[in-house]
């Protein structure tokens, strides 16, 4: 953050004398305030007092005497940010906005106090008072804080609101406004000029209420700003609107480009999603139940003050910029003699890896000559296009050795500790079963016996293992079966639909022990079913390698459009819109949640647009091409429990813990080295004694939940509007308790912060080195009728090579990976919040927040230290890449570690 300036530039209608004294006042009678909000801050006898201060002697008297009203001047200062960089279109407005000359422009502020005047039977409130922006005003500073002056009668009372009015051209960022030092107005949003929103602005003081809490003068701005943000359900959202409201994902298809690209609207009886912000954008021309698409004219909505600040679209930018030279690798290629496409030896891969980039630039006329590119792209691409194509070796791989084959420990190990620690479950019946119906899909049955695995399990029987809880499974059948006929349909793109049986040694690690190869039973060529074991001879060994391949492939896609995407994008935008348009901003759970949403709406409208859309990044990468968002919607309907999204109850019912009282959180994990759970319980704990701590403290006691309107409109809506198609199920957890609050934060601040980190910073770290972990493979194993099957025997390396997808594929999605992987340097990491102001007036809450950052100060050392012993295999040892991504602060960059306050990427 850059310094700040002061600007002496406001005006005041009055020109009484500042007495400063009205502070002491103010204090004194807003600590009794705090105490008991419904008191008036301001006896007679008080006012009184102030008047003898304020005004001469005699004149005081005579006051006294007339008991005339007495108006006092009240300083505040208004801090407000500005964009460091101008566009010529801001820079003329700012030119026209900066005629201090020019009367009518200004920002008007005015004051509201919490009481109301019993005469008029409204809040009492000062006169307006002016600032301008000074047309000599050299921005050099990122912010500037300009000086104002409120009149007020001495009667005030404590100022609760201040109203803004913007008669500038041009929106400005409003940081906050403090007054004299006592009552601090955290405002933090976009300010809108009148002309374009009519409506004025209102701002709240720091001090949370619950609804029936309310200072009788602010309650009608708090409903008056809620009805703001929830708008009419009306009209086409522009970019300077902050309405909140919901819509189906009726906008990841382009219908009027042709029936490729038309996709199934998610959300609704037939396919049951999430909603998303609705941007009210006018229906397709040729379908009008699907969106139209966004344009430069019809841009991607958010609500304004949900966009990306200025270092979070600098990051983005970058990495878009190197995501849009990838995508021209083409071009690229032929002009600098790129190595060809097709991977023919694993050096091919791991060049991609290296200091060097992996091919030579020509010269650099003869490039930009070849490149047909544009003379400025050309500029930019001689001067970094070294940059571009060189990856940070991955920590998958380790640098001295790569290795393009997955070993069978640390395939077990990164189901435990590495980008998806949540799909390992124990394995509680043998052979597993299918869910699917089998009139549709066959039988439920596997083809996994247990002549495949008891010679793996250490003399014991099957049975023994089960009931040892020695046998856990990565089991994606019921995932992929039902989509596999049109993934195989594609060229080049095949899958299976797979298990991986692993073996708890005892050393705590776990080993692949079979692979379950599915089809669906349609395809006569094709087995439907087949099964491998660990190798022993080299066929064995090279179909074992392209098995633990097409695991990993399943699980490339299960991890983004599940654990991923799902279960915190999609899941949590409902919620958030739900508490802008239930909750004021002085509701206490507002503030608990507000700092857990950030970015989180403006980085799913782009994932909608670019990633997500039809033919978008992951339908081009994944091999569940154009069904991905279908999958999702699957898992969705099938499988998502909110109730089951706590980190507790996600490791009980996948089997990992069992519940145990006597156990530090209460669980007893029956994979004791298991990182993402071992550490993520320090964080859970962590969250939830600083949610406890809040929520008792604002609710005492259960009648308290029960008559908070707000509270209880924002659960309903965010269940019966934002999750509509599920809204019936009978798991919903109930909100009648304080507990049951707590519960319900705790697990949405989790979700929002460590969750997804733990699933979103490592997918670069871990998954970019796609040998080992490919987003999508090209052939199915071979067998003895298929034709390829001589080759393979000839060439087996060049089979496992040929099943990859192929070079420029990659160099386009790993930068995606990067992209997706990197903090931005305005990242706000978990105990680290920089503004504890919200909680000013809340000396409790402070000291519990402060408490918290403690602790997660601790949490990092304690992980630290995880890190560093050996007995921890699944952690540490030889190669071994440190569990990090569970480590609460981090700086910029793809560093694998850190946990943001919010999904933010
Ligand atoms: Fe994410």
């Amino acid at each position: 953050m850059a310094g700040t300036r002061d600007i002496f530039g406001s005006l005041t209608i009055d020109k009484l004398p500042t007495k400063s004294f009205l502070c002491s006042h103010v204090r004194r009678h807003q600590q009794n305030y705090v105490s008991s909000p419904n008191s008036l801050p301001y006896s007679r006898k008080s006012t009184l007092v102030q008047v003898k201060k304020v005004v001469a002697a005699p004149m005081a008297a005579a006051l006294i005497k007339a008991e005339t009203p007495v108006q006092f001047k009240v300083k505040a200062l208004v801090t407000v940010k500005y964009d460091t960089v101008e566009n010529v279109k801001d820079m003329m407005f700012r030119w026209l906005d900066s005629d201090g000359h020019t009367a009518q422009r200004g920002v008007i502020l005015q004051l509201v106090s919490t009481e109301v005047d019993p005469k008029l039977g409204k809040p009492k409130l000062s006169k307006e008072t002016m600032f301008q922006w000074s047309r000599n005003l050299k921005v050099n500073a990122d912010k500037v804080t300009h000086k104002v002056q409120f009149l007020v009668d001495a009667k005030f009372g404590v100022p609760g609101a201040i109203i803004v009015t913007n008669k500038y051209h041009k929106e400005f960022y409003l940081e906050s406004i403090a007054i004299e030092g006592l009552v601090h107005f955290d405002c933090n949003s976009w300010v809108q000029p009148d002309r374009v929103q009519a409506e004025k602005r209102i701002f709240f003081s720091n001090k949370a209420y619950l609804p029936n809490d309310t200072p009788v003068g602010l309650k009608e701005l708090r409903d008056k700003d809620l009805r703001q943000l929830r708008g009419d359900g009306e009209g086409i959202r522009t970019l300077s609107d902050r309405i909140y409201d919901y819509d189906v994902y009726n906008d990841l298809g382009y219908p009027d480009k042709g029936a490729k690209y038309v996709r199934p609207i998610l959300g609704g009886r037939t396919q049951p999603y999430p909603r998303r912000c609705r941007t009210g954008r006018p229906p397709a021309n040729s379908d009008v139940n699907a969106e139209s698409t966004v344009t430069r004219y019809m841009p991607q909505y958010v609500p304004r003050d949900e966009a990306f600040e200025d270092l979070k679209i600098a990051a983005v930018t970058e990495g878009k910029w190197k995501l849009m030279l990838s995508s021209l690798l083409p071009s690229l290629k032929e002009a600098a003699s790129i190595n060809s496409d097709v991977i023919r030896t694993f050096s091919d891969i791991n060049d991609l890896y290296k200091e060097s980039a992996p091919f030579e630039l020509k010269s650099k006329n003869e490039f930009r000559e070849k490149a047909h590119l544009p003379r400025m792209l050309n500029k930019m691409i001689n001067e970094s296009v070294q940059d571009i194509f060189k990856f940070d070796h991955p920590k998958i791989v380790s640098r001295d050795n790569p290795s393009c084959f997955l070993r069978d420990d640390e395939l077990g190990r990164l189901t435990l500790a590495g980008m998806n620690p949540l799909s390992i479950e124990r394995l509680k019946v043998f052979p597993p079963v299918s869910k699917l119906d089998p009139s549709i899909h066959g039988s439920q049955d596997s083809a996994l016996r247990e002549e495949h695995i008891v010679c793996q399990l250490n003399g014991m029987s099957v049975q023994q293992a089960l009931e040892e809880n020695k046998l856990f499974i990565l089991d994606y059948h019921d995932v992929y079966l039902p989509f596999l006929n049109r993934i195989n349909a594609h060229h080049n793109r095949k899958a299976y639909a797979t298990r991986a049986i692993f073996l708890l040694t005892h050393l705590g690690s776990l080993k692949p022990i079979a692979i379950e190869l599915s089809l669906p039973e349609k395809n006569q060529n094709v087995p439907a079913k087949r099964v491998l074991t660990p190798p022993v001879d080299a066929t064995t060994c090279w179909l074992w390698q392209l098995g633990k391949a097409h695991v990993c492939s399943n699980d490339a896609g299960a991890h983004q459009l599940i654990q991923h995407w799902l279960r915190t994008h999609a899941c949590l935008e409902p919620l958030i819109i739900a508490a802008h348009r239930q909750l004021s901003v002085m509701h206490p759970i507002y503030k608990l949640l507000h700092p857990h949403t950030r970015y989180t709406m403006d980085v799913n409208a782009q994932g909608r647009r670019l990633l997500l859309n039809a033919g978008g990044i992951i339908e081009s990468h994944l091999s569940t091409a154009e069904c991905s968002m279908e999958i999702t919607a699957s898992s969705y309907q099938n499988w998502w429990r909110f109730d089951m999204e706590s980190l507790p109850a996600d490791l009980i019912r996948r089997g990992i813990a069992v519940p145990d009282p006597t156990q530090p959180h209460g669980l007893k994990l029956l994979i004791e080295d298991y990182p993402y759970a071992n550490d993520g319980l320090l964080i859970w704990s962590a969250i939830e004694e600083l949610v406890g701590t809040y929520v008792n403290y604002y609710y005492p006691e259960a009648s308290s939940i029960q008559s908070d309107s707000e509270l209880n409109n924002w659960y309903h809506e965010f269940i019966n509007v934002g999750h509509a198609d599920i809204c019936h199920a009978s798991w919903w957890p109930k909100l009648s308790t304080p507990n049951d609050l707590v519960s319900i934060l705790t697990t949405i601040i989790w979700v929002a912060s460590a969750y997804h980190a733990a699933v979103n910073f490592g997918m670069y770290p871990y998954g970019g080195y796609f040998p080992v972990r490919p987003p999508f493979m090209r052939r199915l194993l071979p067998n003895e009728r298929d034709p390829d099957h001589a080759s393979f025997f000839a060439d087996p390396e060049g089979y496992f090579l040929a099943s990859l997808p192929c070079l420029s594929e990659m160099l386009h999605y790993i930068s995606v990976l990067h992209i997706l992987s990197t903090h931005s340097a305005d990242e706000e990491y978990l105990g680290d919040r920089k503004d504890l102001s919200n909680w000013a007036g809340d000396p409790q809450i402070l000291e519990a927040f402060y408490k918290f950052s403690m602790e997660m100060r601790r949490i990092e050392k304690e992980i630290e230290k995880r890190n560093a012993d050996p007995k921890l295999r699944n952690r540490c040892g030889a190669g071994v890449s440190p569990y990090e991504l569970l480590l609460p602060s981090s700086g910029p960059g793809a560093t694998c570690r850190g946990v943001p306050t919010s999904a933010s990427l």
